[in-house]
């Protein structure tokens, strides 16, 4: 094996994996020398070592960055940064089998899963493309003797620091708006994850970005995520993680330049069940909204909340419904639900489990390891739940769900607000009247109305509250993106001559 590139083969694919760090458009070595290993979480096994980026290297890529901010990528017409992202979505459509691999295989989430999670990322690419040279300012009238307008002009250099749940589709969300208004970017792939990242920075070249308008970086969050956020020459930076490394991301902005902050962070989303709704639709998207991703979405449905006319049938009928999901291989077609991410991960869960079970609450279905091998955890759903309780409060980020029963209306909107979080909910009504009541009374920066988990890259998201600051995605993303300059042009005679 090559030191910057190796062959990897999946079942679905066979493919050139990079493992340098992409700077200026180029693989290389880090400084330190130092590489670190990525773990197929089915396995538990190495699958390959990739270059650990540190401050060095962190200074390196935003030295390029500034480079190109400054040079290339001031020639590059708007029109011209959109065609560059339409080009690698193509790319990421032409590859999507081999993007989709890698996901399962280092991310460990379900083929057919991963393969909506490429279009979804090509699709998000190419709408960010599409508002390349839509963005621009306005002339306000002011005086006679004024021409006064305003530009929407780029930040500059951007941090992105991604977590590892959903590695591709991050990496666009984050890289399609940052660049469609003309910022370059310095981007931290998660730890877990760093493999599809540094395949999409391959295709970044092939679209044609001018080099160190994206540069890729493999690290710990430690090293190389603490030197972007704190970092005097980095204007912006985008986070999506925990809520407390968040809170050190926007601590660290504080105490060096300021740096502009956009967080998406952690969740504990009710999903309100009324005693009207279609029982069977519910269900479903109930298991969905949980069980997705192996529970690990910031926006999971964590809490289910039901109103007490239906709750034992909907317990009885849930608690099915979640043992029916199929835990496997992500190669298998049939399976829905892969391992968790890391051993880490694992623990952490696993803990939660045991808390719950101290705290006196039901284990209803799951609760123990699944099979012997690779990090896998059996769906799990606890009944007998009150608010109070840890698992009830704190994000799990795993298969594990908490059950609890509402008298009425103002009981259920109470217990959904009453976390610290407020970035989703969902409620389940055939009575339009309280589905718009109830979405207007959660402090949420979602609400899905018999449904859930559904996320289009036209409609803004993130959170209320500890949830997080900022809103990723639609085109309220470019204003995260963008600075306003207000220009005053003297057209006539000098006011104060
Ligand atoms: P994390 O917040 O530590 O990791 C997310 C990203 O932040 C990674 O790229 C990591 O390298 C980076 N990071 C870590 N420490 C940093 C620091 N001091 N400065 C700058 N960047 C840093 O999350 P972790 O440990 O992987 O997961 C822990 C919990 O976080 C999960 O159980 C879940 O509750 C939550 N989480 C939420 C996510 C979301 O989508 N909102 C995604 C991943 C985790
Ligand atoms: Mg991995």
């Amino acid at each position: 094996m090559d030191d910057l590139f190796t062959t990897i083969e999946t079942p679905t694919a066979k493919y050139e994996q990079p493992l340098g760090l992409f700077i200026n458009n180029e693989f290389r070595k880090a400084r330190s020398g130092r590489t670190f290993q990525t773990i197929n979480p089915t396995t538990e096994k190495p699958i390959v070592s990739v270059q650990e980026a540190d401050e060095q290297d962190v200074d390196d890529a935003v030295k390029a960055a500034q480079e190109a901010f400054n040079g290339s990528w001031q020639k590059v017409t708007p029109s011209d940064r959109g065609r560059m992202l339409t080009k690698l979505a193509d790319l990421f459509e032409r590859d999507s089998d081999i993007l989709a691999a890698i996901e399962s295989l280092d991310n460990g989430k379900a083929f057919t899963m991963a393969k909506i999670d490429v279009a979804n990322a090509a699709g998000c690419l190419r709408y960010y493309g599409g508002w390349a040279d839509k963005v621009h300012g306005q002339t306000i009238d002011t005086n006679p003797e004024s021409l006064t307008y305003t530009r929407h002009e780029p930040i500059g250099v951007c941090g992105q620091i991604i977590p590892w749940n959903f590695p591709i589709m991050m990496w666009s969300w984050k890289i399609g708006p940052a660049i469609a208004v003309g910022n370059v970017v310095v981007i931290k792939t998660a730890e877990q994850t760093p493999l599809s990242g540094l395949y999409a920075a391959k295709l970044i070249k092939e679209a044609g970005f001018p080099p160190g308008v994206v540069n890729v970086i493999s690290g710990f969050g430690s090293i190389a995520g603490a030197a972007i956020s704190s970092h005097m020459d980095i204007d912006k930076v985008a986070f999506t993680g925990s809520t407390l490394v968040g809170r050190m991301v926007l601590q660290a902005a504080a105490k060096s330049n300021l740096k502009k902050v956009t967080l998406e962070l952690g969740g504990k989303s009710p999903n309100i069940v009324f005693d009207d709704a279609d029982i069977d639709n519910a269900i479903s998207w109930a298991n969905f909204g949980i069980f997705f991703n192996h529970g690990q979405c910031c926006c999971a449905g964590s809490r289910i909340l039901v109103q007490e006319g239906i709750h034992d049938k909907f317990v009885a009928r849930f608690k099915e419904r979640a043992a029916q999901n199929k835990l496997g291989n992500p190669f298998d077609s049939s399976t829905f639900q892969g391992p968790q991410v890391s051993q880490l991960q694992f623990d952490r869960i696993m803990e939660y489990i045991d808390h719950g079970k101290n705290e006196g609450a039901t284990v209803a279905v799951g609760g123990e390891r699944h099979g012997t091998e690779g990090y896998f955890i059996q769906p799990t759903v606890f009944t007998d739940v009150h608010q109070d309780m840890k698992i009830a409060q704190e994000e799990i980020f795993g298969p594990v769900v908490t059950v609890q029963k509402f008298k009425d209306e103002a009981e259920a909107i109470s217990i959904g607000n009453s976390t610290r979080y407020g970035l989703a909910a969902a409620v389940h009504t055939k009575n339009v009247n309280t589905a718009i009541r109830v979405s207007n009374a959660l402090r949420a920066g979602t609400v899905w109305i018999n449904n859930y988990n559904l996320i289009n890259y036209q409609a803004p998201f993130g959170g209320f509250k500890e949830s997080g600051i900022g809103r990723e995605l639609g085109s309220y993303a470019l204003e995260n993106y963008t600075q306003i300059k207000t220009v005053h042009y003297q057209l006539g005679d000098a006011l104060f001559a």
